[in-house]
């Protein structure tokens, strides 16, 4: 595999360019090609074989246009697809579960923990089972907060109805007194000042896009896999429906202008 080849990286929608914004200021000698399923968005209520499909058919696209390596993006599809993928596909894949709770971990004091996410992540309980292989006494207090995508998607970042949804939704984590909390979704991190208004100052947030990144880093590392060719990094974005929504609120996600989205159709 030459490693001038482009990174793949795909999520349900938009949410996961979070994680391209980290991957380029990170690693900005690497290509990346991102495909967003914004056809198929949300995953987070849809079945783990529906997701696991899904999952499977924009791998085996990003296989065809010759990707070194893969991050799964998004939560939900790293909940319920990626150890399949691993076993299924012949590059190094990276999760953002386990580097969201490596970051978490390493920042907790008190070990209360909260995780949350989609409905599909919460119960699948990815989260839990990462935080505890790494802190086996952690207390983790998970809550499925359903509206809070849709909310940024629509651009309710700090509007009434989102403080008064994010306030019932974390009740929970303000009960647990939880001193770190993971958003365990590509959405959450736009919504960081309303949700730390709502569990106070004291809470580390944890957005795994960071994390993420350098994890890439050190896996092209230990591959061998890195481009060390400066001013060489190629950008392509790919949707599976409605690019127009994609150059307007993508930008959002990515922190700069997106010039071209292809669209593509899956399944
Ligand atoms: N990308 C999804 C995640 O991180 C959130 C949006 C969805 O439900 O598809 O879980």
């Amino acid at each position: 595999m030459s490693s001038s080849a482009p990174i793949g990286v795909f999520d349900s929608g938009l949410g996961g360019l979070t994680v391209v914004r980290e991957m380029i200021s990170q690693l900005p000698n690497e290509s990346i090609i991102y495909f967003g399923d914004t056809a198929r968005v949300p995953y987070g209520p849809k079945s783990p074989d529906t997701v696991l499909r899904y999952s499977r058919e924009i791998t085996s696209f990003l296989k065809g246009e010759g990707v070194k390596a893969l991050v799964v993006a998004c939560n939900t599809a790293t909940a319920h697809a990626l150890p399949a993928l691993r076993e299924e596909f012949d590059f190094p894949i990276i999760g953002v579960i386990e580097p969201g709770a490596r970051a978490a971990v390493a920042v907790t004091k008190t070990k209360r923990v909260g995780v949350i996410g989609t409905a599909g992540t919460i119960k699948s309980r990815a989260y839990e089972t990462e935080i505890r292989k790494l802190l086996p006494d952690a207390q983790v207090t998970a809550q499925a907060c359903a509206l809070f995508a849709p909310l940024v998607e629509e651009g309710w970042l700090d509007s009434e109805v989102t403080r008064a949804i994010a306030r019932n939704y974390l009740a929970p984590m303000v009960s647990a007194e939880v001193d770190t909390l993971v958003l365990g979704c590509t959405h959450y991190p736009l919504m960081k000042t309303v949700i730390g208004n709502v569990v106070g100052r004291d809470v580390r947030l944890i957005d795994s896009a960071h994390e993420t990144a350098r994890q890439v880093a050190e896996m092209l590392r230990a591959n061998g896999l890195e481009n060390a060719t400066p001013n060489d990094a190629r950008y392509r974005f790919v949707s599976s429906d409605a690019p127009d929504t994609f150059l307007a609120l993508g930008q959002t996600f990515l922190g700069s202008p997106i010039d071209r989205v292809e669209t593509l159709t899956l399944g």
